[in-house]
Formats: C-alpha cells, structure tokens, sequence
C-alpha cells in the first residue's frame, strides 16, 4: 500500500536535507543525513525559517531553481512542494477508506479534512432507520440512550458496502454517546474481516476522550493493526487534522506474494532484486497460472508468460524457494539443489512436508498474484 509514501518521505528528506544546508551554508552539503529521520513537520519549520530568512546566495547549477530565475528561493520551495504534495494526494492512499458515521455533522466535518488531505475514498454510515433529533435528545429517554445501555444493540447499517477489498487502512469516525462509540459503529465492525487491516478511529464529543471506544472496538473484533485514535472537538480545524495525519505511524506494507494451489493460499516474500520487481510488476497487471511439472524429486517448474531479467547466482535451495530459471520458468522447491538461477522469494512459514502435501506428487496448476 501507499506506495507513494516512502517517496514522500524520501522526497521531503531530500527538500529538508538541502534547506538545512542552504540556511546555515547554501553551497556545503549535509552530514550524515541517512542517521535523521525527517517528517512533514520538519518541512513545515524549515519552510517557516526560509520564509522569515531568504537565501540570497548564487545557486546556479543546483536542481532546486524550480521557476529558473537563478535563485533558490521560497517560491522553489512551495513549487516543489507542491509537486510532491499533488503526487500523494493523488494515489498515496488508493488503498485507504474514511468510514464515518455522524448525526450532526461534527464528525462529518473531521472526515471532509481527513478526506481532503488524503485524498482517499469515503463512506458514510447511515442507519436504515434514521436518527431522528428525538432520537438523539440524550436528556429524555431517547432512542440514542437505550441503545448506548444495551451493548447487544446492532442498529441496521443502510446501503452497507459489499466489501472492504482492496482497502488496506481504515479511518473510523464517529461521535461520542455516552462515553462510548454509537451501537451502530459496532454494526459496522462486525460486517467485515479487519484481521489484516489498519484501523484508526476518530471522534467528536463534547468532551469525553475516545479511550473507551477504542477499547471496546478493540474487544469487538479482530483487528490487524488499530492505532491510536484521536478525540477532536466540533471546533478542531483542518490543520489539527493534518497535524494528527502528519504524526501518524503509517507505513507501506511489505508487498507479498500469494500462491494458489487449490484451495490453499499461501504467502511469500519477495527477493530483494529487479526480477522479483519484474515479477511484481508483471502480477500488477494481473495473477499468473502457471502449469507446473515435478522435476528432478526437488521442484515443481513451469513456464512464464513473459521473460523476467535475470540476477543469476550459486544458490543451494531450501524449501520454499522460489525461483527463476533461465529468466522464463518459475519453480517451487521442496527440497535441495544447487545451481546458478535467481530468487524471486521464500514462502512464508511453511514445512517441507507441509509444502510436499500441498504441491502434491506430480503436475500442479499454480497460481501467483500479490497480496492486497
Ligand atoms: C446521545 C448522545 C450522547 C452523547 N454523549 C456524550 C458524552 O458522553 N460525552 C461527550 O463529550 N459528548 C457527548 N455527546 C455529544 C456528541 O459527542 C458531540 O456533540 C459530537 O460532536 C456529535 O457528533 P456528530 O455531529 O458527528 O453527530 C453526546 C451526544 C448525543 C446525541
């Protein structure tokens, strides 16, 4: 996922790098950059610095005169900026979904900023019986109140999505009732699988924290991966927002590769070299079937759709291996051979008889595609 993430953060270190050089030694170039780790608030001071102070200095040759009027200057700074901004925006969270539910447009205030600056697709849940405002006159005893005291509660989500393929990390906003998410918010949780998803919840309230939702939405379901959530008030403003993003841990998951064989799924990481780049790319376009031949009581192979460059080395493999062989066959291995071809990866967590059984004795019919 977010595959523009790291080049975000890359290409920030790089604009924060060289401003930390040009305001203290415009033509020295930094220390040990690698050793920092930069975030968009380290942009945003240094932004903040050039804007107070202007270089003046001759920066002629240097990539950074982003409006050629030989000058390095703020209006390079915002030009490029801007460039790197517009490329998140535009597909660094293809694989990020706000769902919110709000019955009085505070939480639905939040998400409209978290869905600016992410720029990621959204949903709104809407109860199949609408919260009417005497639904919600906490001061009576009112429709909002008897759910919020019966923890069984599931009021009918209308229009649920179908699914939540395809979404890797999941924003779940809501306002807070009686200390606690709205019973609705639970609905939604139990609609779907989140064992491999990211979720972060949100909230607006009065003034009660989120800690409590948190919990029970914890408790609720399984969850790959919840991080903290964050309470804002009806007043938070898109910057409080974009503050809270910015400190987000969100990182890009490690693409893998997922191996069909019948009805078994199985996971492997990719080698760290351009075939298994090339293999990726090729499986971006779509899954491969492969038809595979037992070869040689250590490997099944089969033929590729297309030519893979090569990275040959010496390799003794193990079980598990995958490997490309004079660039157009992939083969599985279960068990020992040395030879000089390349490795497109290792299945994860897998026996050599758990694989032998599942590879079975002869010809095997193998799908290869990524994980989501
Ligand atoms: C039934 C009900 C219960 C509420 N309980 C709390 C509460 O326990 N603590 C609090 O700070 N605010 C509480 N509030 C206020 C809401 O959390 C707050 O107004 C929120 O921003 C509304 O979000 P929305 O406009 O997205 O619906 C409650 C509101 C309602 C309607």
């Amino acid at each position: 996922m977010n595959k523009l993430l790291p080049m975000l953060i890359a290409g920030m270190t790089a604009l924060t790098v060289f401003l930390r050089a040009n305001a203290s030694a415009p033509t020295a170039e930094t220390g040990p950059a690698g050793s920092v780790s930069y975030t968009a608030e380290d942009v945003r001071n240094l932004q903040g610095f050039l804007l107070e102070k202007p270089a003046e200095e001759e920066l002629k040759g240097k990539p950074y005169d982003l409006n050629g009027d030989d000058r390095w200057d703020v209006i390079d700074l915002c030009l490029m900026k801007r460039e790197v901004l517009k490329d998140v925006h535009a597909e660094a969270n293809a694989d990020t979904l706000v769902v919110y539910f709000s019955r009085t447009g505070n939480t639905e205030k939040i998400a409209a900023y978290l869905i600016e600056l992410t720029d990621a697709d959204s949903y709104v849940i809407e109860a199949a019986v609408p919260y009417t405002d005497a639904d919600i006159r906490y001061q009576n005893d009112c429709r909002a109140n008897r759910e919020q005291n019966d923890k069984a509660v599931r009021p009918e989500i209308a229009s649920p999505l179908a699914s939540l393929d395809g979404y890797d990390t999941i924003f779940l906003g809501y306002p807070i009732w009686w200390g606690e998410e709205p019973r609705i918010i639970d609905t939604f949780l139990e609609s779907y699988d989140f064992s491999e998803k990211t979720v972060i919840p949100f909230c607006t309230s009065g003034s009660s924290g989120i800690a409590a939702s948190e919990q029970n939405i914890a408790d609720l379901v399984p969850i790959g991966n919840q991080l903290a959530g964050k309470r804002f008030a009806a007043s938070a403003t898109k910057d409080d927002v974009s503050s809270w993003y910015d400190s987000l841990p969100l990182e890009e998951a490690a693409q893998k590769l997922k191996i069909t064989v019948g009805d078994t799924v199985l996971t492997a990481t990719l080698a760290d070299n351009s075939s298994a780049q090339a293999f990726a790319a090729l499986l971006k376009q779509g899954a491969v079937t492969v038809d595979m031949q037992d070869y040689g009581s250590f490997e099944k192979v089969g033929a590729l759709p297309e030519t893979l460059p090569r990275n040959d080395e010496q390799i003794t493999t193990e079980p598990g291996d995958i490997i490309l062989y004079l660039g157009s066959n992939i083969t599985i291995y279960y068990d020992v051979n040395t030879w000089n071809f390349t490795r497109l990866g290792h299945i994860d967590n897998i026996t050599q008889d758990e694989l032998k059984a599942i590879l079975g004795d002869g010809n095997v019919r193998v799908t290869f595609s990524l994980t989501t």
